[in-house]
């Protein structure tokens, strides 16, 4: 069986879009995952094919309908589907690397995209979906996140990824970012290539590129650090 992402959308033909190429997209083809994107305008109820209407309250914008929206998930979702719900929005918990794991491991993902201000609040909690955001910025739509999340889980399905690549993502950059990277020219305009990347001895290398995983996390994600210094103190408690 393959990894299953459905979309819930009004711009099925925004998939799979970017993720048709490359990597996820040989991975599509190979049937390692498959896409289906949902249009949700099909479940309109009226002649005129509403989905959304102003808030309750006022203010801008409009907010999907929880009936059209519901009726939508339905369609899409057997029952008993195993797979989680998630709505994409601004709201949501950030997602990161263990949570991309996490959905990873499991039978696919069911993403509802959300467009104009978003969601009426009742179908967010009737359906139990978990609310994610890929960032502290506000997009046009969840779809952009969608495809963000599926590229972070497709990369890590079985068969995906070379071994080299997995394993590296397992265990040694854990809660740091990357250390930086040179190919050839050693010399280039003016710019030498860090000597010890030339000199052949394994051990310093991986001392030199753990240091400046190390410096780079500290300066540019002071958050991000202080994380990974908690968890490395647990596991060593
Ligand atoms: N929709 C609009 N902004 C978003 C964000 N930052 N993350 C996920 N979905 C969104």
């Amino acid at each position: 069986m393959s990894w299953s992402a459905t979309l819930l959308t009004l711009f099925p033909e925004m998939f799979p879009g970017p993720l048709g190429t490359s990597l996820a997209g040989r991975a599509l083809r190979e049937g390692i995952w498959s896409c289906e994107a949902r249009d949700i305008r099909a479940q309109a109820l009226d002649r005129h094919r509403t989905v959304d209407d102003t808030p309750f309250g006022g203010g801008a914008g409009m907010v999907m309908r929880p009936d059209v929206v519901d009726a939508a998930i339905a369609a899409a979702m057997p029952a008993g589907d195993p797979r989680p719900l998630i709505y994409l929005t601004p709201r949501g918990r950030l997602l990161d690397q263990a949570l991309v794991r996490q959905l990873a491991a499991g039978p696919g993902v069911v993403l509802l995209c959300g467009r104009y201000e978003g969601v009426d609040q009742r179908v967010i909690e009737a359906r139990g979906m978990i609310e994610v955001s890929i960032g502290d910025y506000v997009l046009s739509g969840g779809e952009i996140g969608a495809l963000t999340l599926l590229d972070a889980c497709i990369r890590l399905l079985p068969g995906v990824m070379g071994a080299a690549e997995s394993a590296v993502e397992e265990s040694h950059s854990a809660g740091l970012l990357e250390y930086p990277q040179y190919t050839r020219p050693a010399e280039w305009q003016g710019r030498a290539v860090p000597q010890v990347l030339l000199s052949g001895h394994h051990a310093e290398v991986a001392r030199w590129r753990r240091q400046e995983s190390e410096a780079a996390t500290r300066e540019r994600r002071p958050d991000l650090w202080t994380r990974t210094q908690v968890a490395a103190d647990g596991a060593a408690a």
